[in-house]
């Protein structure tokens, strides 16, 4: 174990004063967070709080200034992003990234790039198919002629075909409509119940702390608040600031 990392097992991911930002603008002010391996947490918080900044600093997209990051007890400092699939870090963006031209199934075997993914790909597709029978149906359509919640589907199913240690899903339900969401967000449940560890940022408040098992609140670069989600969404601060009823 990496000296300094504060122990237990079952802590897979470890994220202490992690400071990033672009140029000299400071996004995140000392963030700590934690993911114990088998838990769906999620990221909340309004627009422009550094959900994506913190997703991207732990993928190593941006270059966090201060503070530390493990994975399993390994440090990620000085890792390209590259390294992290290997490692076992799914990121799947903001705006899902997919190869337009490319058919849906070309997308979700790009997944499976990683070495330590490449021999288990078959079965991972099969998985992946057996979550999402949509993108089965259409595995030879161009990514780019799918819909919307169909496109977030083929990202969040690329990100599996990696068979990753951490899913991180950027909010998988931007753009979508509200049954589209829902159905999105029951997916995402259901990936965690496969036994997946999922980190998932949200502004989608209210259903997102419906189906994962604790989160932090995010505002303006700091960690405003953080327990089991059934504690968010019943917290009067949060729902008159963020939720509206
Ligand atoms: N490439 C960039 N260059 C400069 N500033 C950036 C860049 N990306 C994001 N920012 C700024 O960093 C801050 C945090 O952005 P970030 O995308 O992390 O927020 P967010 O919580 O994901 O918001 P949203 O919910 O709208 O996606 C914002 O003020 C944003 O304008
Ligand atoms: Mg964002």
């Amino acid at each position: 174990m990496a000296s300094g990392m504060p122990d237990s097992d079952r802590r897979l991911l470890v994220v202490r004063g992690l400071e990033a930002g672009y140029s000299s603008f400071r996004v995140l002010s000392g963030v700590d967070l934690e993911v114990r391996t088998g838990e769906a947490v999620a990221v909340i918080g309004p627009n422009g709080a550094g959900k994506t900044t913190l997703l991207r600093a732990i993928s190593k997209l941006v270059e966090p200034t201060a503070g530390e990051v493990w994975l399993d007890g390994q440090p990620l400092a000085g890792l390209p992003a590259h390294r992290l699939p290997e490692l076992g870090i799914a990121h799947v963006p903001e705006n899902r990234r997919l190869f337009p031209r490319l058919t849906v199934e070309e997308n979700l075997l790009m997944g499976a790039f990683p070495k330590s993914a490449r021999s288990q790909w078959r079965e991972r597709l099969a998985f992946v198919y057996g979550l999402f029978p949509r993108l089965r149906e259409r595995r030879h359509q161009a990514a780019g002629t799918l819909s919307g919640g169909e496109q977030q589907m083929c990202a969040i199913g690329r990100g599996l075909m990696s068979g990753p240690r951490l899913l991180m899903l950027d909010e998988p339900s931007a753009g979508l409509a509200p049954v589209i969401v829902q159905q999105l967000f029951a997916l995402v449940r259901r990936i965690a119940d496969e036994g997946y560890t999922v980190l998932i940022v949200e502004q989608n408040i209210q259903q997102v702390l419906r189906i994962v098992d604790r989160a932090y609140l995010l505002e303006t670069g700091r960690i405003r608040a953080a327990g089991p989600a059934h504690q968010l969404l019943a917290s009067e601060d949060l729902r008159k600031a963020y939720i509206g009823l």
